[in-house]
């Protein structure tokens, strides 16, 4: 895979350059706060694969100043971080994320946080976490209490990440945190998520808040063939994925077929379909490849480091002659200009500008010639959307750091910096170069 010679084409002035990252996967600091779902699920062996934990991480919580300077030498505009809920619920917890803040603003770069990436309270879960209802009345008072603190200097928010995944991997297959295998029981989850970002947009907009967003993740859905048999399972694969997540909020509506399937009393769902489409003024898309769908194929699957079981009404195939991350994870960045335009073309005027909120790839080392290629080729593909009338301002990549990723602990590194998870050295990979050149050349 060759990165192309040209420059990269210039971007609007004042889009938003950023990198992500999110507590549990580089904090550390476990004692420090309350367990969370993540916390019970990788002490119960056989959950990630390497055996490892979080509770240490990257350290970020004792060397955020570090990250923070590695931030201004990149030169990005905004840091897309998370806010560890079990954190806030510990004595204490916010002073951490002030200090942080306070360390961003110094260093010029804009804190743009996510308040829930996965971590759920222990103590939540325990009440039935997202199965039950209250929890997305209890995010929205916690929500209350973080922009409060902060919202003096944090003006940009996103409720949510990846409430599919969330729903897909940590309710119906169990592959992640709280590790419930309730298939499309699961379903509930995902009616509550959606219900707790309606509720934190509120009490953002209470706070007087005006620049919100979401972290959706969303990819082209390939049929295996133009088979009928294929082309519902694709079909229907994009429903639960893609259309599932994005039509409450943006519509005000389930796509056929699943309304059926959520909890409670059809006059319920509507008044919350009008909460989980209260306006917000982004829409932020976490992207990584399409994904490759045909009919089920009557065995399990492992793909991307997921088993999917047979019963599923769908399976996933490789898609072939690509290159493929460490992940197994194919590259195909004009997979995020089809996404983006199919988009446009799906929700027409009830998009709001877009913003790409995640996307990298994992690959080993520090001369991570892989990585530029990937980034180089999926900014020239995003720049091809902009061309194409999609009206998109920032662009974020996952991750600064290599960091404990999920289920697959320490194995998968995202990062632009290098960690040594032994003495917890950073060393920035040939990737950060190269984005602070092209950060550079973009003004
Ligand atoms: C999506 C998630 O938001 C993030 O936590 C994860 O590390 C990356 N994708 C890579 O898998």
């Amino acid at each position: 895979m060759a990165t192309n010679p040209h420059p990269i084409p210039q971007f609007p002035a004042g889009f938003q350059w950023g990198v992500s990252t999110s507590a549990h996967q580089i904090e550390g600091a476990a004692s420090r706060r309350e367990p969370s779902v993540w916390d019970a699920f990788t002490d119960t062996p056989g959950r990630v694969k390497d055996g490892s934990t979080a509770a240490v991480a990257c350290d970020h919580y004792h060397r955020y100043a570090e990250d923070v300077a590695l931030l201004r030498e990149l030169g990005v505009g905004a840091y897309r971080f998370s806010v560890s809920w079990p954190r806030v619920q510990s004595t204490g917890g916010l002073d951490f994320y002030d200090r942080l803040v306070d360390e961003l603003c110094a260093a010029g770069v804009r804190p743009v946080p996510t308040l829930f990436h996965w971590d759920l309270p222990l103590s939540l879960e325990e009440a039935g976490g997202w199965l039950n209802r209250g929890t997305a009345e209890r995010f929205a008072e916690y929500v209350a209490v973080v922009v409060e603190r902060l919202g003096d200097r944090v003006h940009q928010w996103i409720t949510l990440n990846e409430p599919a995944e969330h729903t897909l991997l940590g309710h119906a297959l169990g592959t992640h945190a709280p590790g419930r295998q309730l298939m499309f029981d699961a379903l509930p989850a995902a009616h509550h998520q959606l219900l707790a970002h309606g509720l934190a947009v509120r009490a953002l907009r209470a706070a007087g808040v005006a620049d919100i967003g979401i972290a959706n993740s969303h990819g082209p859905t390939w049929p295996a063939s133009e088979e009928p048999a294929d082309l519902e399972a694709a079909g229907f694969y994009d429903l639960l994925l893609n259309q599932l997540f994005a039509d409450p909020l943006l519509l005000g509506r389930y796509p056929e077929g699943i309304d059926a399937l959520m909890p409670g009393e059809p006059g319920d769902i509507e008044a919350d379909l009008k909460v989980i489409s209260e306006p917000v003024d982004w829409y932020g898309i976490n992207y990584y490849a399409p994904t490759r769908v045909g009919a089920p194929q009557g065995s399990e699957i492992e793909f991307g480091g997921v088993t999917m079981p047979a019963e599923l009404p769908f399976s996933v195939r490789e898609i072939e002659g690509r290159p493929v991350t460490d992940f197994g994870w194919p590259v195909v960045p004009e997979g995020l200009t089809e996404l983006l335009t199919g988009f446009a073309e799906r929700y027409g005027d009830r998009l709001p500008p877009v913003v790409i909120t995640e996307n990298g790839c994992s690959y080993e080392g520090i001369d991570d010639q892989e990585r530029i290629a990937y980034l180089d080729g999926h900014i020239r593909a995003l720049h091809r959307a902009m061309e194409a009338g999609v009206d998109v301002r920032g662009y974020f990549v996952w991750s600064l750091l290599d960091n404990f990723e999920w289920a697959e602990g320490y194995a998968r590194r995202f990062g632009l910096v290098h960690v040594d998870f032994e003495t917890l050295e950073r060393t920035p990979k040939a990737s950060y170069g190269w984005l602070r050149d092209v950060l550079r050349a973009q003004g």
